[in-house]
């Protein structure tokens, strides 16, 4: 079992949880990601690394609670335990000195922006960042982003708080503004990181992004998170999750990841509505 240590509600659905996980907080670069199951006979799912301690030997997660899986981890608490927790997996961000890197997060992306952004300025650089969000309820970690960053700009979808926009408007300033920039690295929903490569592509500024396609094992065996990337297949888990946005496939991309669509839909449906909570293959937890 590894214990819940901290739980956070950072917003409505929303959860930052702190995980006692000594050997894999021992090895986390940022980057990285893990895949936990809740309980036995449950489903395997990938949460990027959103933040690290050595010393204490833990893991940092935040999730947004969308399907059954995310959901049944919204229900721990402090001091609950979780089945497995399997990492670090996929390559480290590959971080060094290239002067100005801008750092986009969308969504739940600001989570593992953050630990990107904190060791491209240790490295040396210049770091602006950008983070964006719908509204400013679920705008989270400003504070963090603010003190990694050499400078930060907001933007939310509403204008409830920030600028009243996209992470693409705010990165085209930057862009224009910033001349010589030498890395994008964009974190967030399919279609933001699809809208800031389609960006960046025009002013040759090369991207990074993330890819969180579908996974199940973590380690290159299932092929379940194929992604093709300048028209080679690659994995997602092993070959990434990092790949040059200019080079994603990100059609393919979108198509897989609703190819479980209904599967999730009855999953959640069974979850909220069974009380035992049973799976498919009748054993708790899991589709
Ligand atoms: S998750 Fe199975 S190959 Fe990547």
């Amino acid at each position: 079992m590894y214990r819940i240590i901290k739980k956070e509600v950072l917003a409505p659905t929303l959860s930052l949880i702190e995980i006692q996980a000594p050997l894999v907080a021992g090895k986390a670069k940022a980057g990285q990601f893990i895949i936990l199951r809740v309980e036995e006979g449950g489903e395997r799912i990938p949460l990027t690394i959103a933040d690290f301690d050595r010393e204490k030997g833990t893991i940092t997660c935040v999730f947004q609670e969308v399907g059954k899986t995310t959901k049944q981890l919204g229900t721990l608490e402090e001091g609950d335990g979780i089945e497995d927790f399997v990492g670090p997996l996929g390559l480290p961000t590959h971080i060094k000195d290239y002067g100005s890197v801008v750092c986009v997060g969308g969504g739940v992306g600001v989570a593992p922006i953050y630990p990107i952004a904190r060791a491209m300025k240790e490295a040396g650089n210049e770091v602006i960042g950008i983070i964006g969000a719908r509204n400013k309820e679920i705008l989270f970690w400003e504070d963090r982003m603010r003190a990694a960053c050499t400078e930060l700009r907001v933007a939310t979808d509403d204008g409830s708080y920030g600028r009243h926009g996209f992470v693409t408007d705010l990165l085209k300033e930057a862009i224009e503004e910033k001349k010589g920039l030498g890395l994008c690295i964009a974190i967030g929903p399919l279609p933001m990181m699809r809208a800031v490569t389609n960006l960046t592509r025009e002013y040759g500024l090369k991207t990074m992004v993330s890819l969180n396609s579908i996974m199940v094992d973590g380690t290159g065996m299932c092929g379940c998170c194929r992604v093709t990337v300048g028209g080679e297949t690659k994995f997602a888990c092993v070959d990434g999750p990092e790949f040059d946005g200019h080079l994603v496939d990100f059609e393919e991309m979108a198509r897989r990841s609703v190819i479980y669509k209904p599967m999730e839909q009855l999953a959640l449906e069974r979850y909220l509505n069974e009380p035992e909570h049973k799976c498919c293959c009748g054993r708790g937890g899991g589709k």
